[in-house]
């Protein structure tokens, strides 16, 4: 049996439930990737939509722990009807499991039925090929560039 069942993604509405979403950013991109803390509580938080998904955990002596917050995504509102995906990240003992995947594929979805026509982000240099599987692309003429310190590149889904 897997170790984290019954995944859903919900949206983070007061400051209480975005708590889990601070949760999974720093565990993240603090503790494991070691950006500063400064550079991760940035000032776009309070005009962005957050999301975090859950998991059951079972533990190993069999016991559960309901609706744990083990992933985190968010979206900054841009001029003309774009959407810039950001911080999302998984928890590294529950990666692999598509809940990465499943927070995009929900943001996208949120994007459609919300007005927006195109979602922009800036992918880490390594990990835009679990972007390019949900189709975004690195336009013509991009190229990469330091965010805090590390390789990124920009990366686009168009036209949703
Ligand atoms: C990147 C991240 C969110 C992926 O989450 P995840 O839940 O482990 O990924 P999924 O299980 O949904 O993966 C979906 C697919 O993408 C692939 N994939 C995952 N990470 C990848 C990577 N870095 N490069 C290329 N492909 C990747 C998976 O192999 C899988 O492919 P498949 O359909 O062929 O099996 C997670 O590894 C993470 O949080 N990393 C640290 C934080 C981070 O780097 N965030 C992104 C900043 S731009």
């Amino acid at each position: 049996m897997s170790k984290f069942s019954n995944v859903s993604v919900e949206q983070l509405i007061t400051p209480t439930e975005r708590k889990d979403a601070l949760k999974v950013r720093i565990a993240v991109f603090v503790d494991e990737q070691k950006y500063s803390m400064e550079s991760e509580l940035d000032s776009y938080d309070d005009v962005s939509e957050h999301w975090a998904a859950y998991c059951d955990e079972t533990n190993e002596d069999g016991s559960i722990r309901k609706h744990v917050p083990v992933g985190t995504i968010r979206l900054i509102p841009q001029p003309q009807h774009v959407a810039k995906l950001g911080r999302l990240a998984v928890l590294s003992s529950a990666r692999g499991l598509y809940i990465g995947q499943k927070l995009v594929k929900s943001f996208i979805q949120h994007c459609k039925d919300n007005g927006f026509h195109s979602i922009v982000l800036h992918s880490q240099y390594p990990r835009r090929g679990f972007y390019a599987k949900l189709g975004f692309v690195i336009e013509e003429g991009d190229e990469i560039f330091d965010e805090d310190g590390t390789p990124h590149i920009r990366m686009w889904l168009r036209n949703i």
